[in-house]
């Protein structure tokens, strides 16, 4: 599935092996290992395995067999929630973070769900942008939602809640 306006290059054409699947128990271990190498406060192994139980939306970017991303979704009463999407650092910006949320976003869609709401840090400059350019807009900010390193504000960050209305029941673009 290539979401539309989307072009090779913009999703890794370097990277021809990349492939976006659904993640799998065995998976876990690696996708624990990245989102320890990136957040200083990290999801637990426990965490991803209570996803998958629950059969959240969860998927990895896999690249020769390696995990190097995922993107972890519930949905239910027409709201589906983007609770974390994340690619190894040596592969950021060549677009695979937006290829995999406009995934999840059209399956959502697909499956009848008419928002998208999720949670970022203001600080966190690349993601918002992410979000902004894929249309999110914000409706909220939880305050000191978030663990911090920084005690300056008492060890808590806000929130920025970000929503995207989607297309229900649209097919998604083909390949
Ligand atoms: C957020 C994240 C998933 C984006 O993944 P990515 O594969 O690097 O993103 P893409 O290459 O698809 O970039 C898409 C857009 O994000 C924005 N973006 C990405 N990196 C950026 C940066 N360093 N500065 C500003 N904007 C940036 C741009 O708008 C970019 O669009 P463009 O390429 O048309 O300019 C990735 O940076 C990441 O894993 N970060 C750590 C985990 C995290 O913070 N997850 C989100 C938690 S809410």
């Amino acid at each position: 599935m290539t979401p539309a306006g989307m072009t090779d290059e913009a999703r890794g054409a370097d990277l021809p092996q990349v492939q976006f699947r659904p993640m799998r128990l065995e998976d876990v271990a690696a996708a624990t290992r990245l989102e320890q190498d990136t957040y200083a406060f990290p999801w637990t192994e426990g965490i991803f395995r209570d996803c998958l139980r629950v059969r959240y939306d969860c998927r990895v970017i896999d690249l020769n067999g390696d995990v190097v991303g995922y993107g972890i979704m519930s949905s239910g009463a027409e709201e589906a929630h983007i609770l974390n999407v994340c690619v190894h650092r040596e592969l950021r910006c060549r677009g695979l973070g937006r290829h995999m949320i406009q995934m999840l976003l059209d399956s959502a869609g697909q499956a009848g769900m008419r928002q998208a709401f999720l949670e970022v840090r203001p600080s966190n400059v690349s993601a918002v942008r992410l979000y902004q350019t894929l249309g999110f807009e914000q409706v909220g900010l939880r305050k000191g939602y978030y663990q911090s390193g920084s005690q300056a504000a008492g060890g808590r960050e806000d929130a920025v809640v970000f929503k995207l209305d989607l297309a229900v029941g649209m097919p998604g673009p083909i390949e």
